[in-house]
């Protein structure tokens, strides 16, 4: 039998984070000989992290906040993906050298695959919003906007990434076929009752993409949903990203039915 890989997460802090079980179920599915550990690290250890990163070796890594951006610092060359949004989440070996990638662009983009969008308009400004505006971008939708509660955030977002920034105010009114939720609006919790927009944002049709993934039917999801628009949950984006690392670390393609089926047992059980 080969030797065992190690492969982990880092992130502070790290919370239940799906990714142990779906990806060590993933190893025992295909065959490969790999465990994937959680590793909760201080923000003061993290150089100590990628020393053991190096040193062990460690086959390969998820880097979460508020790592990403320390980790596109060192790694030994990384995508231009991860480049343009200068964070890295996916940490892989090629050649004896270190290489990051941002599979949440790849996650998020994988269920829009072959649609095609006229006007995207992104609620929110932060990791996740940065994300989806890379994505949208890589796939070349026409027209891109970015609302946020403050705005400040939208412009300057807006003007690294180049695409619009959109007052608060001014979101009802934006037309556009494709909505994302980058906003924690939604989510399990004090703010699960809410939406980023009010119902009648939702005029014509179009598709709804929300990033939250607890729970699966947010409110931005229903209100869409009953104004004959299309969904799509955030649990697609978090499954996509976790496929698209294995197959950098292992070469195989993890089986997307069971990794959908185990990702949606373990938030319906949340
Ligand atoms: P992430 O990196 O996961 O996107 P974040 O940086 O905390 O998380 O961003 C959360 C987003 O939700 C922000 O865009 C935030 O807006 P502000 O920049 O104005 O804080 C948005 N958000 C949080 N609570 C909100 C609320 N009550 N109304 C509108 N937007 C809200």
């Amino acid at each position: 039998m080969p030797a065992e890989k190690l492969y982990a997460i880092i992130g502070h802090p790290l919370g239940h984070s799906l990714s142990p079980a779906l990806h060590n179920w993933a190893f025992g599915e295909t065959g490969h000989p790999g465990v994937y550990m959680a590793f909760p690290q201080e923000p003061e250890k993290v150089a100590g992290f990628f020393a053991a990163m190096r040193a062990l070796p460690i086959a390969g890594a998820n880097v979460t906040i508020p790592f990403k951006v320390e980790a596109l610092r060192q790694v030994d060359g990384a995508s231009a993906v991860a480049k343009r949004i200068g964070a890295v989440n996916t940490l892989y070996w090629r050649d004896g050298r270190l290489l990051g990638e941002n599979t949440d662009v790849i996650g998020f983009m994988a269920p829009l695959q072959g649609r095609r969008f006229a006007s995207a308009l992104v609620l929110g400004a932060g990791g996740a919003a940065r994300a989806a505006v890379v994505g949208l971008q890589e796939m070349g939708v026409p027209r891109v906007a970015l609302a946020n509660r403050t705005f400040a955030k939208a412009e300057r977002l807006a003007a690294e990434l180049g695409c619009e920034a959109l007052a608060w105010e001014e979101r009802e009114g934006f037309a556009c076929d494709l909505a994302v939720n980058a906003t924690s609006l939604g989510m399990k919790g004090a703010r699960e009752a809410e939406s980023p927009v009010p119902a009648s944002f939702f005029k014509g049709a179009g598709l709804a993409y929300d990033i939250v993934y607890t729970p699966e039917r947010t409110r931005f999801l229903a209100d869409a949903a009953s104004a004959g628009w299309e969904t799509q949950s955030g649990a697609a984006m978090f499954v996509e990203q976790a496929r698209a690392a294995f197959a950098l670390w292992t070469g195989l393609e993890m089986p997307k039915e069971g990794a959908y089926a185990l990702v949606r047992e373990a938030l319906a059980a949340r």
